[in-house]
This record gives C-alpha cells, structure tokens and sequence, in this order.
C-alpha cells in the first residue's frame, strides 16, 4: 500500500500523520546512566530499502509468481521464481545453482493467518490479519487493530500518568520488578521511570516471564481492564505465540501492547508494540574482545543458515540466496537443505524445526570464522521475520542484511537505518552488487553505529533490553501527553 509517498502500511502511516512534526524530546545523558539512549520521537524510516522503488530494468531481481494466479501454467507450480539480471534494460534469465530443490510458497493471501477476537471493552469486531502477496513486492494488509502509537483512549488512559517528573511503573511479579529496580538504576539522573507498588497509582504495568502461571489468569486479573496501559514484555513467553503467528488464538492479550521477537511489519503496531530482539546463540568470544573494528576481511558477504522447504517466504528468501548469488571468492553461502517438509500433524516443536540444522553449535568454529571475516552478513528471516544472525553479525562488527519486513528492535524510537542495510523481496538475488557498491568510507561509518547500537540495546542481558523498552515508553508518553497539553492550550487559548 503506497501513501503519503512512502512504502509503509496504513496504521504506521497515520501515526505518522498524526504526529506533530518538528518536536523533538531528547533524554539527556548524565554520568551515572551509562547506558541510557538519546531517543527521539519516532520518524519515518526515510532510507527506503534498496529496490523498493526501481523498475527492475538494472541489475539482478526476482518476481514470485502466484501458483494461484497463474494455475493454467503448471511449470511454475514448483518454482514459482523467475530471476533475471539487467543491463540497461536488457534482461536474461538466471539459471540456479541447484543446491537445493525449489518449493513453493505458502499462500498466504488467499488464507487467514490469524483470527483474533478484539477486546470486548473496544466493541471492535473480530479482526482478521491477512497477508497479502503479489508478484514481486510484498505488500501487508492489515485491517487497523484496535490500538495505535498515539496512546489514546480507549487502549491508553492518559490521564493515569502525569506530566512531569518520570513516568511510574508497576511490574507483575519478580522477575518484572526486578527488570524495573534494573532500569531504574541504568537510568538514574535522567527521570525515566519510577517503580510503584501499587497497581492503580501506575501510568504503565508491566507482564513478564513469571507474573502469571497462564495468559487466562492476566485476564481475570483486576487491574487488567481489557489491556489498558499494560506491556507484555517478550509476549511470546507469555502467549507462547511464534512470529508467524503473534495472536494467540485462544487468548487474545486486547488492548496491551506487546513486545515481541519476529514480529513483522504487518502484525506489530508501530508506536504501539515494541518489536525485540533475538538473544544471539553464537556471541563473540572473550579473546577476540579486541579486534580492530576495522580490520581486513576475507569476505564482503555471507549467508550461512538451513533452507528448509517449509513455505514460509523467508525461507525462499534464504533459497535465493543460495541458489541465484554469484560464486566468488569473497562471498560465502553456507546453505544446507532440510528435506523434511511440515506436516499437519507434527506438534509445535517439530514443526518450528524440520529437519532441524543448528548451525551455530554444530562447526561452530566455522561459524566463528566466518563472522568475524564478513563485512556484510545476510540475515533473513526463518520462522518469523527475526534471525540470530542479526545479534551475531553486530557482535562481529560485522554489517547485517536484512529484508524490509524485518523489524529491528525498538524501532522506530531506536532508529537502526544508519546502521543496518535494507534490501526488497526482489533485490535479495541482488545483494552481493548492492553490497560491492556501498563505498568503505560508508562501510565504516555503518560498522560504528551498529556496535553503538549493539552495546546499547542488547547489553549483556534481558534486563538491558527493558530499559531500553522503558525509555520507548517513556518517550510515547512524554510526547503524547505534551501533545495533548498543546492541543488543550489552543483550545483554552
Ligand atoms: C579470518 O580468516 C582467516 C583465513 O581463513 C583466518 O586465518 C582468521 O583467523 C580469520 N579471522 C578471524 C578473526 O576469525
């Protein structure tokens, strides 16, 4: 969906419109609070991904084509992809490696991923969230969920919160309460939250891992009031949802937002819901602790990771990879195909897990070896639209790739666009030129922001990860409340 000239879904689209342009809030650093962020206001991803907006007459692309659209060409039942490689307009076929079979696609327009029931407090109906494919680009359509980023009524009661001094937080068990004590010491001198004890003196409560034995409890909890100013923190463990499916059928968490691994650019609300990040499986080792950022690398670009024949799209990402990307010597794809293919009857675990390839523990020398000798590193997505190899190559210092679904964490107050590279469905076959052209000086530039953004937002543990997520908030709700103090002085004036 295209408007107001940018590439974005509808609701992220309004809440842009509706933010008033220009204001900046700015948490100030102080001496104490080592790890405090410089947030601002959320913008516009304005650096579009690579492709999003070219006609595909340069350079290699890929276009899918819908089995369903076209059913009267059978040869495209099984490959559905053609790729071709321009050159000022002239165009030629790209002929696979053939390392691994194709498979197709899930199709996902023609089936409701998910259905939600929305909060009965709202009197919203049902929503059902489809996605929707087309040749080329991927396209998310989203019917607007009850909630949004402006924090308003009925999903956000501003008037529990106030509009000085920092914003108060209540967490749910020990583990929360413990995350917020944390925050508030990583914090300190700055005002960013305040821990209370008392539920209904909160501008903000908090769920996490161990405030509740089951979401059904949370729901009958007194204070829950459909979701209203409430944040599940990693959702998933609560909800036991997956990127692929981030609503619990069953169990619907309302008018609360969430925070989530792998949710995608179609299922989070920006503003709204605060995507997270994956904790790296393979994290620098102590004795590399001091290589030069800079260094000389071995390979421009690598991709190592299983393609399994499971249709979901970020796995055919990963296939075009491995089939379409040139064989050089400064370029690595370390691909190996899962044969098995999901079945209806495999539970949860195996079907997250065909044929399951850990990469990272089994030759994890290699694995080791190739990070810290990659500039760039390409991390689709598996299951949902996260990688572990997106923690992996920052702690590399390694550049990541990703595709413009992903969504980085704690965007878009955490703003990763100076760091990371962006590239189109389309334009995955076309990464090692994209990647070749971006000049060293960039290069470096890149490498810098991602390690600040690296140190800053994934830190050592969890708990580092809250306190960011409470400075996202604690960003919404100063700037909402100075927006409606504004309005009001206009309207009094
Ligand atoms: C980079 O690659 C070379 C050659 O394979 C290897 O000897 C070296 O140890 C690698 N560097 C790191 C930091 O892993």
């Amino acid at each position: 969906m295209r408007c107001c000239g940018c590439k974005v879904h509808k609701p992220a689209c309004l809440l842009v419109l509706g933010l008033v342009i220009g204001v900046q809030i700015f948490l100030f650093q102080s001496d104490d609070a080592v790890n405090v962020f410089v947030l601002s206001e959320p913008k516009l991803m304005d650096n579009l991904p690579y492709g999003e907006h070219d006609d595909f007459r340069e350079g290699r692309s890929c276009f899918y084509h819908s089995p369903h659209k076209f059913p009267w060409m059978p040869l495209w039942e099984k490959s559905p992809w053609t790729c071709q490689e321009c050159n000022n307009g002239k165009c030629k076929p790209l002929v696979p490696h053939g390392r691994c079979p194709p498979f197709r696609r899930r199709e996902t327009d023609q089936v409701p991923r998910v259905m939600s029931q929305a909060s009965p407090l709202t009197n919203q109906k049902s929503h059902t969230l489809v996605y929707h494919h087309d040749s080329h680009t991927s396209y998310a359509q989203v019917e607007t969920p009850a909630c949004s980023g402006t924090l308003a009524m009925p999903c956000f009661d501003l008037n529990r919160c106030s509009r000085f001094g920092p914003v108060k937080v209540f967490g749910y068990g020990k583990t929360v309460e413990a995350w917020v004590d944390y925050a508030v010491t990583q914090t300190k001198g700055v005002d960013v939250i305040q821990k209370t004890n008392n539920p209904q003196d909160a501008c903000l409560l908090v769920v996490g891992r161990d405030s509740f034995a089951a979401p059904e409890e949370l729901l009958q909890s007194k204070h829950w009031k459909g979701g209203r100013n409430h944040y599940i923190f990693n959702s998933i463990e609560l909800f036991g949802t997956h990127g692929d499916r981030p609503f619990n059928t069953k169990c619907h968490f309302g008018m609360a937002a969430t925070s989530q691994v792998s949710a995608d650019d179609a299922f989070s609300r920006e503003g709204f819901d605060t995507p997270m990040g994956l904790y790296p499986k393979w994290k620098r080792p102590e004795q590399y602790r001091e290589l030069d950022i800079n260094r000389k690398r071995r390979l421009i670009l690598s991709f190592r990771g299983a393609v399994y024949s499971w249709e979901q799209r970020y796995w055919q990402h990963r296939w075009i990879a491995s089939e379409y990307w040139e064989k050089a010597s400064d370029i690595s794809v370390d691909t190996k195909c899962g044969i098995k293919r999901i079945k209806p009857e495999m539970d949860e675990e195996k079907r997250l897990n065909p044929g399951k390839i850990d990469y990272e523990v089994k030759d994890g020398k290699a694995h080791e070896e190739m990070l810290l000798n990659s500039t760039f590193v390409f991390c689709p997505g598996g299951g949902g639209a996260n990688s572990f190899r997106f923690p992996e190559a920052l702690s590399a210092d390694a550049i990541p790739v990703v595709t413009s679904d992903f969504l980085p964490p704690f965007s878009p107050e955490v703003d990763w666009s100076n760091c990371l590279v962006r590239v189109s469905e389309a334009r995955v076959v076309d990464i090692p030129n994209i990647v070749r052209t971006i000049p060293e000086e960039e290069i470096r530039k890149r490498r810098k922001e991602c390690k600040l953004l690296y140190d800053k937002v994934y830190g050592n543990e969890i708990s580092q990860h809250f306190t960011v997520a409470m400075q996202v908030w604690a960003i919404r709700i100063k700037s909402a409340l100075r927006r409606k103090f504004e309005m009001l002085d206009i309207v009094l004036a």
